[in-house]
């Protein structure tokens, strides 16, 4: 009968036969997914990979730091750190139509994976890790038409014409089953039971334009909320909570001043593979303890408001 100690067995061996003696570059995004898939690729062809872990400068709080810490000195796996910050804020300026940012974080992923792959003398394979309900999600929607409600950007965000051939072993899974992947794997709890994170990253937590002042606003906000979330024993009831970045002002009151500034967006949902999601019923204590924090800590926010759509008929991310 079917095991995850089974399935490891028979993807190795399929990676192995996929990629023969041929170079694997693996895209990390510091998620449970794409560090599942490469700790999976690592055991199949061991030297012949190499990860790549892009700064696009739509990453949380510290998450570079403690990617690079996870990856070189618990792992041991040799680990690629692209500073691409630039190169993507400079794309996405003006920027403001979802799938169009989808599709340009998509397509300069695969650039900064192509440059990569030229650097260790040729890579034939991309490998990513793409889970089930990505690729459902970027071509239709579960038992409606078939259109496309978001190109993930590993699956309807790359481009047309791309040199590598792709490796993904975790295209059949559901989250959960790469999480117990991930524990047969020897991940530890704490890394297996983290949150998603979307590979365009704070770039479709803020509608309207990306720029760096507005993702440095987010980051603040958004490790606040979580902070609060930990503090108070929550986030593992949780799916995945974050903050989003409206671009909107609103007038409020500081002191005896008048402020004018951003709204931020909290959202905080249960599932059990993303397809599907519940609100998170925080009591308003809670609520109003992070609306509290966020507004004296974080500049440029003034108001808060807690985001209470399921899925569907909203989706998880806002973009
Ligand atoms: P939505 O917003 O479609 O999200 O309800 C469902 C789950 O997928 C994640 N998500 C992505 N993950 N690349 C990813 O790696 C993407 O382009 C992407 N878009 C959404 C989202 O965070 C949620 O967990």
């Amino acid at each position: 009968d079917w095991t995850m100690a089974a399935y490891r067995e028979t993807k190795v061996r399929e990676i192995r036969e996929q990629v023969g003696d041929k170079k694997v570059i693996c895209g990390l995004s510091g998620g449970v997914d794409s560090s599942v898939a490469a700790i999976l690729i690592h055991e199949a062809i061991g030297e012949q990979l190499t990860c790549v872990f892009v700064d696009h400068g739509l990453l949380r709080l510290n998450e570079r730091e403690q990617v690079e810490t996870m990856f070189r000195d618990h792992y041991n796996i040799p680990l690629v750190v692209v500073d691409a910050e630039d190169m993507f804020m400079a794309g996405l300026e003006g920027v403001t139509d979802p799938e169009a940012k989808r599709k340009f974080i998509g397509k300069t992923f695969i650039d900064v994976f192509e440059e990569e792959a030229k650097k260790v003398g040729g890579a034939d394979f991309l490998a990513q890790g793409t889970l089930y309900p990505d690729v459902i999600e970027s071509v239709s929607f579960t038992g409606g038409p078939s259109v496309t409600i978001k190109s993930h950007h590993n699956v309807g965000g790359l481009p047309e014409r791309m040199n590598m051939k792709l490796v993904e072993p975790l295209r059949e899974l559901f989250k959960d089953e790469v999480r117990e992947l991930g524990r047969e794997l020897g991940l530890p709890d704490m890394f297996v039971g983290r949150h998603p994170f979307p590979g365009p990253g704070l770039a479709i937590r803020i509608p309207g334009e990306v720029t760096k002042e507005r993702c440095d606003t987010l980051r603040k906000a958004d490790a606040i909320y979580l902070d609060e979330i930990r503090k108070a024993g929550l986030y593992d009831a949780i799916w995945q909570a974050f903050a989003v970045l409206l671009p909107v002002k609103t007038v409020g009151v500081m002191g005896d001043h008048r402020t004018y500034d951003s709204v931020c967006g909290l959202r905080a949902v249960t599932s059990t593979d993303g397809m599907t999601a519940d609100v998170y019923p925080f009591d308003a204590a809670f609520l109003t303890g992070c609306a509290t924090r966020i507004v004296n800590e974080v500049q440029g926010i003034n108001r808060v408001v807690y985001d209470y759509t399921s899925k569907p008929p909203g989706t998880i991310e806002w973009e």
